[in-house]
């Protein structure tokens, strides 16, 4: 079905409400939740650089190349290929996206979960009596591994992407962004001023300012480039998807360059937040992906005014997964009303029941299905390992070769600059290079590199 004729899709309200609803795709639980630890794993400063330079040269290109082909063809990802290379292979790299989103949510819903419950839980002040990030841990491990409990969080989080995407676009998820995005940066500023002032802070700023390459290496730019893939929410069509609510009048390198630059600055303030707090009160960051929920909350116990600081720190993290779980659903309900013709309240209940349900044993991974393990890792691992490492840099490279060399860089060329009006658009030699022949080649020595260590 063709998306002019389908009254189901919608379109951005205004300019701002589109770049705050792809930033709330963008800033999510990889920046305030995985950032942190990774840079705390992998040598500080020197990984951040890293990961600065993958963002500006592989994630940039990609964007606008997502934002572009959504606008050209208004379509989902599925959709958007199809009608530009008719029935050919290329439409698989649209089927991967979709299959990308619906597996990155199943897990995602899982996580967004313990945000809600972790709001909660310290609004109650349960997370704030801990000694150690030691007895934090068994806290949480409890939480994660209890079966009623955390399936209840699941599913509550899954209410509120399906309440959210079901009053569609304008409406629905770019309404909830207008008023979570500027939300999520207040307490962010708030809570950088309590950190940053706390005794001991700066030890926290220096570990995360000043590099340390000896801790560089091969893999350590594969995880750069995975985390700049999943934080700017690329090569799965989650921007072509936006994109494709865009009018023709929207400038689409400026709106690239302000979310990439959103996003990357929400994920360096909130170093800013974790790092300082943590030395301030003599904890370690190499803690891994238990930072923010067993280290934070023995910080937040002996802070002053610790009880408010953690309800702000854990709504922000909610906030934050709320804003990219809809942008999750939206790609496969987008598939589904675009291609079938569904109406989009059928897309949305069905879709958004159908990735709970299959979340479930992704949820079940730390408790009663913790022993189910195939070549040692739990079904939550096996799904966010074949979506984040393997269908996100795939569907990446391939959308970059498919504007770069298939559809061609001049037919996106002329998509761009159908609205930047008498300045034409800026940069587009370099541009033009970058997608066609670094972001491929990057993205492919990479992806090699992980397949066959
Ligand atoms: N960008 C989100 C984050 O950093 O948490 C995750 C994400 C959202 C990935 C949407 C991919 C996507 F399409």
């Amino acid at each position: 079905m063709k998306a002019e004729s389908n009254n189901q899709r919608g379109f951005w309200g205004s300019r701002l409400g589109f770049i705050l609803a792809a930033s709330g795709s963008a800033i999510g639980l990889g920046n305030v939740w995985k950032f942190p630890y990774i840079v705390g794993e992998n040598g500080g400063g020197a990984f951040v650089l890293i990961y600065l330079v993958c963002i500006f040269i592989i994630g940039t290109p990609i964007m606008l190349a997502e934002f572009t082909l959504g606008r050209k063809t208004h379509l989902n990802p599925v959709g958007a290929f199809n009608s530009l290379k008719p029935d050919s292979v290329y439409t698989g790299i649209g089927y991967m996206g979709v299959l990308a989103g619906f597996l990155i949510l199943s897990f995602y819903g899982v996580v967004g979960g313990w945000t809600f419950a972790y709001v909660v839980k310290s609004m109650t002040g349960s997370v704030l009596s801990f000694a150690s990030p030691k007895e934090a841990g068994v806290f949480f491990g409890n939480f994660i591994s209890s079966t009623g409990e955390a399936l209840f969080y699941h599913a509550l989080f899954m209410g509120v992407c399906i309440s959210i995407v079901l009053r569609g676009i304008h409406g629905g998820i770019e309404r909830a962004c207008d008023i979570l995005m500027p939300t999520l940066v207040l307490f962010l500023l708030l809570l950088m001023v309590r950190s940053l002032t706390l005794d001991g802070a700066m030890e926290g700023v220096t570990f995360y300012l000043s590099p340390d390459f000896s801790k560089i290496n091969a893999n350590t730019i594969l995880i750069a480039l995975g985390q700049a893939f999943f934080s700017l929410s690329l090569g799965m069509g989650c921007m072509i998807t936006y994109g494709s609510y865009l009018s023709e009048k929207e400038n689409l390198t400026s709106s690239t360059v302000y979310v990439v630059i959103f996003d990357t600055l929400i994920a360096l303030l909130v170093g800013m937040v974790i790092f300082p707090a943590v030395f301030a009160m003599g904890l370690e960051p190499a803690e891994g992906p238990s930072l923010v929920f067993s280290v934070l909350p023995v910080v937040f116990t002996s802070m002053p005014m610790g009880h408010l600081v953690s309800v702000i720190f854990f709504t922000l993290l909610a906030i934050a997964a709320i804003t990219s779980g809809i942008s999750l659903l939206e790609v496969v309900v987008a598939y589904f009303i675009d291609q079938q013709g569904w109406p989009r309240k059928k897309a949305v209940i069905i879709v958004g029941l159908v990735i709970f349900a299959f979340g479930v044993p992704s949820g079940l991974s730390f408790g009663v299905m913790a022993e189910w393990k195939l070549m040692g890792m739990t079904f939550f691992d096996h799904v966010d390992n074949i979506a984040s490492n393997y269908l996100l840099p795939l569907g990446g490279m391939l959308t970059a070769l498919f504007v770069g060399w298939i559809w061609g860089t001049k037919n996106a060329h002329l998509e761009i600059e159908k609205n930047e009006n008498q300045f034409g658009f800026p940069w587009a030699q370099g541009w033009e290079f970058l997608i066609r022949y670094i972001t491929p080649v990057a993205v492919g020595i990479v992806f090699l590199a992980k397949v066959f260590p």
